[in-house]
This record gives C-alpha cells, sequence and structure tokens, in this order.
C-alpha cells in the first residue's frame, strides 16, 4: 500500500482529513503553496497525531515540482483538496479561479497518469446543484447553472473528472460534495482562520463572539423558511474527515465516477446557528437583519441515503458539537 497524497493538505478540511488518515494508520504525503494557509496546521496535525509526514511546499501548476513529488513517493491515491473557494473574490477574478482551480487539477491529473495512480477523490460543492434544484439535493439531480466563477470551476472539474473516467476505465474517482462545512478538531489545535473579515456565516460570528467586528449582519429576513433566515445544512469538519476514509475504502473496490454528498441532512437557519453559538460560548452575539446577499439560496441541504448506503457513512456531530468544537478552538 502506497501513500495517499493529499493536496491542498494545509488548509481548513485538508488539515483535519490528514488528522483521521494518520489516526486510520495510513502514510501521507501532502502538497500546498500556502496561498490560503500557513505551516502551522501541519504542525498541529503532527502534535494532534504524534506522526511524522513528507510535506512538499509546491503550486499545483508546477509540473516539475509535482512530478518530483511523485518521483520520490510510492503513491497509491490522491484527495484534491486544493483550490481557490472565495466565491466573491472568484466573481472579481475569474480567470484565477479558473486558472488554478482547472490548471492544479490537470497538473495533478497528467502526473497521476504517468506514474500509474489512478485512484482520486474530489472535494466538490453543493454548489453544483445551482439554482434550479431544490433541496434535498440527492446525486443523480442533473448539475449546472452555477451562479459564480468558482462553483463553475467545481462544476467543469467534476465533468473533467468524469470524461478522464469514460476514456480510461482503470480510473476511479469519488466526488464528495461537501454542504457547509464547521467545527474544528475536539483537541482546539486546528482550526478555521481566515485572514480579514470573514464572508462564511460561522467565522463572522465568532469574530463577533469575540467583540473583534460589532454584529452579524443576517442577509435575508424575508426568506420562505420558518424563521425567515437562510438555512443550510451545517456539517462538522471531522465527520467530513471521516467521510474521505470510507471514500478511500470505496475506492479499493471500485472503478469509474461515483458522486456523494457529504452533509447531515438536515437544514439550520442562520438564527438557529447564531443562538446555538451562543449557547456554547456563553456571549451573546449581537445582529441585525440586512438585505439578501446576492446569489444566496434559501434553502440547501442534503440527502445522505447514498453515502450511507454505499460508503456507511453518516454525520455524528450535531450543530451543537459544532459550535463547542469551534468555541472550544477560539
Ligand atoms: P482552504 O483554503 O482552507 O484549503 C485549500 C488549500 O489549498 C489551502 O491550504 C491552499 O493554500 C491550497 N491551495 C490552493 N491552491 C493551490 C495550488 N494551486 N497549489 C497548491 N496548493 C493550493 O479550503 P477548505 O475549506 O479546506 O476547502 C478545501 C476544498 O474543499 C477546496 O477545494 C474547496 O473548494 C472545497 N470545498 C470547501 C467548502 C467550504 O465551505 N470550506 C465547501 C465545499 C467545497
Ligand atoms: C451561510 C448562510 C448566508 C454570512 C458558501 C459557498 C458554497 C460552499 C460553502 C464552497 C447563508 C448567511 C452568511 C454573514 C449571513 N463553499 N450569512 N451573514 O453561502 O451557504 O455557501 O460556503 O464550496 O459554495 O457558496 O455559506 O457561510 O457564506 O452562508 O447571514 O455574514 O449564512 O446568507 O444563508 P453559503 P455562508
Amino acid at each position: 500500500m502506497g501513500k495517499i497524497l493529499v493536496t491542498g493538505g494545509a488548509g481548513f478540511i485538508g488539515s483535519h482529513t490528514c488528522v483521521e488518515l494518520l489516526e486510520r494508520g495510513k502514510e501521507i504525503v501532502v502538497v500546498d503553496n500556502f496561498v490560503n494557509s500557513t505551516p502551522k496546521a501541519l504542525e498541529a496535525v503532527r502534535e494532534i497525531t504524534g506522526r511524522e509526514f513528507e510535506f512538499y511546499e509546491c503550486d499545483l501548476r508546477d509540473r516539475a515540482g509535482v512530478e518530483r513529488i511523485f518521483c520520490e513517493n510510492e503513491i497509491s491515491a490522491a484527495i484534491h483538496f486544493a483550490g481557490l473557494k472565495a466565491v466573491g473574490e472568484s466573481v472579481q477574478k475569474p480567470r484565477l479561479y479558473y486558472d488554478n482551480n482547472l490548471g492544479s487539477t490537470l497538473g495533478l491529473l497528467e502526473a497521476m497518469e504517468r506514474h500509474g495512480v489512478k485512484k482520486l477523490i474530489f472535494s466538490s460543492s453543493a454548489t453544483v446543484y445551482g439554482e434550479k434544484n431544490a433541496a434535498p439535493y440527492r446525486e443523480e439531480m442533473e448539475t449546472g447553472g452555477t451562479t459564480n466563477p468558482y462553483g463553475t470551476t467545481k462544476w467543469m472539474i467534476e465533468r473533467m473528472l468524469a470524461d478522464e473516467c469514460a476514456a480510461d476505465p482503470a480510473w476511479g474517482v469519488v466526488l464528495l460534495r461537501y454542504f457547509n462545512p464547521i467545527g474544528a478538531h475536539p483537541s482546539g489545535l486546528l482550526r478555521e482562520d481566515p485572514n480579514g473579515i470573514p464572508n462564511n456565516l460561522m467565522p463572522y460570528i465568532v469574530r463577533v463572539a469575540q467583540g473583534k467586528l460589532p454584529y452579524l449582519n443576517v442577509f435575508g429576513g424575508d426568506y420562505p423558511t420558518p424563521d425567515g433566515t437562510g438555512v443550510r445544512d451545517y456539517i462538522h469538519v471531522c465527520d467530513l474527515a471521516a467521510g474521505h476514509g470510507k471514500a478511500l475504502d470505496w475506492l479499493e473496490t471500485h472503478r469509474g465516477v461515483e458522486a456523494f454528498n457529504l452533509g447531515t441532512g438536515k437544514g439550520s437557519s442562520v438564527l438557529e446557528v447564531l443562538h446555538a453559538y451562543e449557547r456554547a460560548s456563553g456571549r451573546e452575539v449581537p445582529y441585525r437583519v440586512a438585505p439578501r446577499r446576492a446569489g444566496d439560496l434559501a434553502v440547501s441541504y442534503a440527502d445522505c441515503s447514498k453515502a450511507q448506503k454505499l460508503l456507511g457513512w453518516r454525520a455524528q456531530f450535531s450543530l451543537d458539537d459544532m459550535c463547542r468544537d469551534t468555541f472550544h478552538a477560539g
């Protein structure tokens, strides 16, 4: 059994997955260019697991750099987290997103092909369901109709990987469509810590609770939902990490391309998340209802029955657990 290559392994979801893989006894090799992370996360992975692993600071678009990783390590499969993910920035700088997200995937696929590595897990997103489908989202729904370049890169990469599998039946690809990952490792040593003012709900709530921002803008109070605020399927990042372990097991015995939703199957509103964080932290989180944010859906949550049936995976952690671990990680 060779090593698992984890691209983007210093990032939020990648670092938690590194912990999961090392704790399952896997050998890993990590590559990241730190465009949205720091070496601290890798130190935390070593501290939590007490295990060592190879790390390469390299941009996946650097063909020679990626080739070196494959020459120096016996790799049996890759988990591909590396990519840019800020929806708003992708609207401002579309070419950056197409270049980075598609370019890094092409660079990785070429090296894998050259070295006969044909098992891949790709970090996709609920965003591929677009605006036309209604929740709960099921994997067989037609994807596309994405509303921003970031989402379109995910949709395009899913297509690229499906085409690769159609051309060469030796490939096995799992597309994992994450819903809204939050939470942190229970040790408190790993967390999501975006630079600047956060775009996503949970990191924003944390900054308000810490007194670093004055209040949360709740984007829309007039959605057709029980309390009028947007509903999402928040999932603990450690549950997601476990899903990658199960997807690797699946690839031991399956070829072709298969998509799985990773969510809890349960929607929570913005105000439910805010109040859950208040309970977990014992702090008040002031908020104001603001206009809707462009491109936002009213409701998004997963049908997770496929992952449960075929991978034997289901989310274990509740919203209260997610808030407790986020608060504990600071
Ligand atoms: P993240 O930004 O914390 O992690 C991504 C990592 O990839 C970072 O460490 C970054 O430095 C690295 N990276 C980016 N481009 C690179 C390149 N060209 N070469 C090498 N390294 C590169 O993001 P995350 O939240 O951990 O997300 C991981 C993956 O999951 C991404 O592909 C993201 O699009 C996808 N995803 C995330 C969410 C979410 O809400 N967090 C939801 C759905 C899908
Ligand atoms: C959640 C809810 C907001 C901030 C995004 C991407 C998606 C995926 C996950 C990568 C919504 C509301 C938010 C704030 C608020 N990422 N909100 N005030 O938009 O569901 O999904 O991240 O693939 O592709 O689009 O997540 O955390 O930004 O918002 O009221 O300051 O919180 O309107 O209802 P979203 P989010």
